[in-house]
């Protein structure tokens, strides 16, 4: 299988995370590109219209996005029910967590690349404090959450949205408001798959 990907990209982590987890990232070659949507990558929109990373060629011939998506075939994979929990409480918990978890991503993706690739001229600082807040009331939302027990595609897509907000704002210093979640990051973070994916 082939893995478009970048070191930086929370969503290719997830992907890279989950196989690393499930014992099948010696199975995925990693193609690393870089590309944002005022710099498309021709080869990549030809695989996954949207021009999205990550995107994962299987070993049938067909193309899988995004991040959900892979890392749950993945878990199939693997035989199932590994990272994603059979329908029942446990699984509803891990999906929502996912939700939350890429939504933060999504927001600090969004002010990076408004800050990255828009004029100074037409930033706007409102939208900018408007994603700021998004990823402010997730972390207040995951602090009151018990995240400990073994990882799934939940707290997996928490760790990867937390690395990203460190790689990309590492002066927002969540840490100091957030104690429980931070105790629980640096405890994931020694997971060998999260450390052999640190962003940067
Ligand atoms: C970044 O460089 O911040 C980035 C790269 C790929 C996807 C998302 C973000």
């Amino acid at each position: 299988m082939q893995l478009y990907s970048n070191p930086a990209s929370p969503y290719a982590r997830k992907v890279r995370v989950s196989a690393l987890e499930l014992g099948l990232a010696g199975r995925i070659e990693l193609l690393e590109v870089t590309q944002s949507p005022v710099n498309p990558h021709r080869e990549l929109r030809a695989h996954n219209p949207l021009g999205k990373i990550p995107a994962l060629m299987t070993d049938t011939g067909e193309t899988l996005y995004d991040s959900p998506v892979i890392c749950e075939y993945l878990d199939a994979l693997a035989g199932g029910d590994r990272l994603f929990p059979p329908p029942g409480p446990a699984r509803w918990t891990a999906l929502r967590r996912q939700a939350l978890a890429d939504g933060m991503a999504d927001a600090v993706v969004l002010v990076r690349y408004e800050q990255i690739a828009r004029p100074a001229s037409l930033l706007w600082q409102d939208w900018i404090e408007g994603q700021f807040l998004k990823v402010r009331t997730a972390l207040d939302a995951l602090e009151k959450e018990d995240l400990g027990g073994p990882l799934d595609i939940g707290t997996i897509s928490v760790a990867c949205a937390l690395g990203y907000l460190d790689l990309r704002f590492p002066d927002e210093r969540w840490r100091e408001t957030h104690s429980r979640l931070a105790a629980w990051y640096a405890a994931a973070c020694e997971r060998p798959s999260l450390a052999a994916t640190q962003p940067g």
